[in-house]
């Protein structure tokens, strides 16, 4: 009986990581897990308490007994808090300006990376994005991806965001944040962004989102090809 494969994907913001990760898992009949939305979660709980999400300590006080989890029975997953459905709550525009400041709390890391290991025991079958996954999380995965693109890409790709939510952007503005946030990122001490050892590395630059899953499938299906054929062939999923 076989148990399992993760297939983790990590990079940078704007290269379409959580796209491109919920149809490669859609694709494979593989559960999806959205670390993004575990952070996010636990910023909604500091918020929500009031404290400073800059404040390491009460940030702490009031997220340690929290419980991140997601109901995998519907798809995409429904993200609980303690229990309680904030797959809305959490996309707020308050929770996206605090996260990454959570996100910075090493003790919140911790055990968010505890709890990400959690589920993949439960959820063996796992397609699993965000920044840390290959790197930290799960280094032993057996496929490992780290997708990237050219900073002026993920610029143009954020800007098309943001128009599309009604705002007014300057290009040159947002290229200049990305760069000035990929140095702070890389030298972070606190999970600091970097393509895990022996990943296969995709650059999104200049494919569609569609051509990007091509890509990874096929990668996918050249490293653990067999592994899904057996599960398949054990009629636990279909596998096309
Ligand atoms: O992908 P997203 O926008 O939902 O991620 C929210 C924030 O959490 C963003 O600041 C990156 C951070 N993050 C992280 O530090 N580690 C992860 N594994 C996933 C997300």
């Amino acid at each position: 009986m076989i148990d399992g494969v993760v297939i983790t994907i990590d990079g940078p913001a704007g290269t379409g990581k959580s796209s491109v990760a919920s149809m490669l898992a859609s694709r494979l009949v593989l559960d999806m897990l959205d670390t993004g939305a575990m952070y996010r979660a636990l910023t909604l709980q500091a918020l929500s308490h009031g404290v400073s999400t800059q404040d390491p300590e009460a940030v702490d006080r009031v997220t340690r007994e929290c419980i991140v989890d997601f109901d995998f029975a519907v798809n995409p997953p429904r993200v609980l808090l303690d229990g309680r459905d904030v797959s809305a709550a959490i996309r707020s525009q308050s929770v996206t300006e605090h996260v990454s400041h959570v996100a910075a709390h090493r003790p919140v890391r911790e055990r968010l990376v505890l709890a990400q290991r959690r589920i993949a025991t439960a959820h063996p079958w796992l397609v699993t994005e965000g920044r840390d996954q290959g790197s930290v999380v799960f280094p032993h995965a057996p496929v490992r991806i780290y997708l990237d693109a050219r900073p002026e890409v993920r610029a143009r790709r954020r800007c098309e965001q943001l128009v599309a939510q009604g705002e007014r952007v300057d290009e040159s503005v947002i290229l200049a944040a990305i760069i000035r946030r990929d140095a702070l990122d890389a030298g972070r001490a606190t999970g600091p962004l970097r393509c895990p050892e022996g990943a296969k590395v995709v650059d999104t630059s200049d494919l569609t989102q569609d051509q990007v899953v091509d890509r990874l499938e096929t990668i996918v299906r050249a490293m653990v090809g067999h592994t899904l054929q057996q599960r398949h062939a054990q009629g636990a999923a279909p596998c096309a």
